[in-house]
């Protein structure tokens, strides 16, 4: 079995991380039991770029449990577990590539190797599967069904491409999902956002000016839980509606030019690039600490920095100082990689259990139903969402009401009132 991992010896630590999550992750232990007996993904070839944590090879265990090949490459440069990646490889037989910290070059090799499984099915999160398909291999198009899309970030590259005409099979909106978003994205990014900063620099938050730029899913959930540690927390948006909640929410919402001045902490979040630029360092408080919890490393203006920073230096794993011409010092974090991901251990396994249990059935899905499909990008199909909604409140012994006959034929007329 060809593979490329930092170190097979990792590998029995890797299968403990393993086991520790999937106690969190009932739903998808529900679908790895029925995949078992009914092998609904037989005979499929499938390339996943996603995360490399424990959470993601529960995933792949289900995936392959259903009777696909599956391999595995990882999504970003600095978030590989490497003894996950050990113990997919020696206890699974699953084909992963990745290694905390690679290159560029290597993370793009191995995106070229899992895509060497001839896929009919990609797996993304950040669509870098489906872009490099796109771009260079143009000649596994012809055996991909469809593919499925993990996040707020990939699912727009999709949209453009199927804007401008140039996706060539169906994609599943797995991030749209309200199982998803309403959790992963706010919950778990929330958490796990903070965990990173904490686990990285371990400054207490209570007092500080906490600026998050972006007031999405993941953005809300980042400001709530630093609240929640007793910062300040300011909101920097441009679309006006996410703005006026965030006001009402309880936030004090500026721009992000007059926030630079008083923040302690800052946090993107938006998706978009150079969010946080020259103009804004200049003005930072000497001290201050940048993060970004968007899924690419361009939401912080690395070079600006470098270019008006007469010294650098490493202070401690993932905290690197920049000291600026004006001589205040500004500490980046991770290198402006996701920090959740790459200071901490991603999400908790509770909220990807809901994330992945929509992967899996999504490609269950996609085997039944892609050929028919258009390529375009497509969301979860609404039965699967809300199924995945009651398993997990199964999972929680938690039950809820139901509508009488009474009270639904109330909601379907219209002539009733007062
Ligand atoms: N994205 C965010 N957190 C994650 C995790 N724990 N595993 C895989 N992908 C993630």
């Amino acid at each position: 079995m060809n593979y490329d991992i930092k170190d097979i010896n990792f590998a029995e630590q890797g299968k403990q991380r393993m086991e520790w999550a999937a106690r969190f992750m009932p739903v998808l232990a529900d679908i790895k039991n029925r995949f078992k007996k009914e092998k609904p993904l037989k005979g499929l070839r499938i390339s996943a770029c996603l995360h490399v944590t424990s959470e993601t090879a529960n995933l792949m265990e289900t995936i392959k449990e259903g009777g696909a090949r599956v391999t595995l490459t990882a999504s970003n440069p600095l978030s590989t577990q490497d003894d996950i990646a050990a113990a997919l490889v020696k206890f699974h037989e699953i084909p992963v590539f990745s290694i905390n910290g690679e290159d560029n070059e290597t993370y793009y090799r191995h995106i070229n190797q899992a895509l060497d499984n001839k896929p009919h099915i990609t797996m993304d999160d950040g669509a870098d599967l489906v872009s490099t398909i796109h771009s260079q291999r143009k000649e596994l198009l012809k055996d991909i069904i469809g593919g499925t899309e993990e996040t707020t970030t990939g699912v727009i590259r999709l949209k453009s491409m199927a804007a401008q005409k140039v996706l060539n099979y169906p994609i599943i909106a797995v991030n749209d999902a309200n199982t998803k978003h309403l959790f992963d994205n706010r919950y778990g990014t929330g958490q796990s956002t903070i965990d990173g900063i904490l686990r990285s620099t371990n400054i207490l938050l209570a007092g500080t000016n906490f600026v998050v730029s972006g007031y999405g899913w993941c953005g809300r959930g980042v400001a709530t839980r630093a609240r929640g540690a007793g910062a300040k927390v300011i909101i920097c948006e441009v679309d006006p509606l996410r703005a006026l909640e965030a006001v009402m929410d309880g936030f004090q919402v500026m721009p992000l030019i007059k926030a630079s001045e008083i923040g302690d902490i800052f946090v993107t979040v938006t998706g978009d690039k150079n969010v946080i630029s020259e103009e804004h360092f200049n003005k930072m408080k000497d001290g201050a600490i940048v993060a970004n919890a968007g899924h690419f490393n361009v939401e912080i203006d690395i070079p600006a920095l470098n270019k008006i920073s007469k010294e650098k230096r490493n202070i401690k794993k993932l905290v690197e100082e920049f000291t600026l011409g004006n001589g205040r010092k500004i500490f980046l974090l991770a290198e402006g990689r996701l920090l959740n991901l790459s200071a901490a251990e991603g999400h908790p396994a509770s909220v990807m259990d809901m994330s992945f249990a929509n992967q899996a059935l999504s490609v269950v899905y996609l085997s039944e139903e892609g050929k028919g499909l258009m390529k375009k990008v497509y969301p979860v199909p609404k039965e699967i969402d809300e199924d995945i909604a009651l398993r997990k409140l199964r999972s929680m012994n938690i039950q809820i009401d139901s509508l009488t006959e009474e009270q639904k034929s109330y909601l379907a007329g219209w002539e009733e009132g007062t």
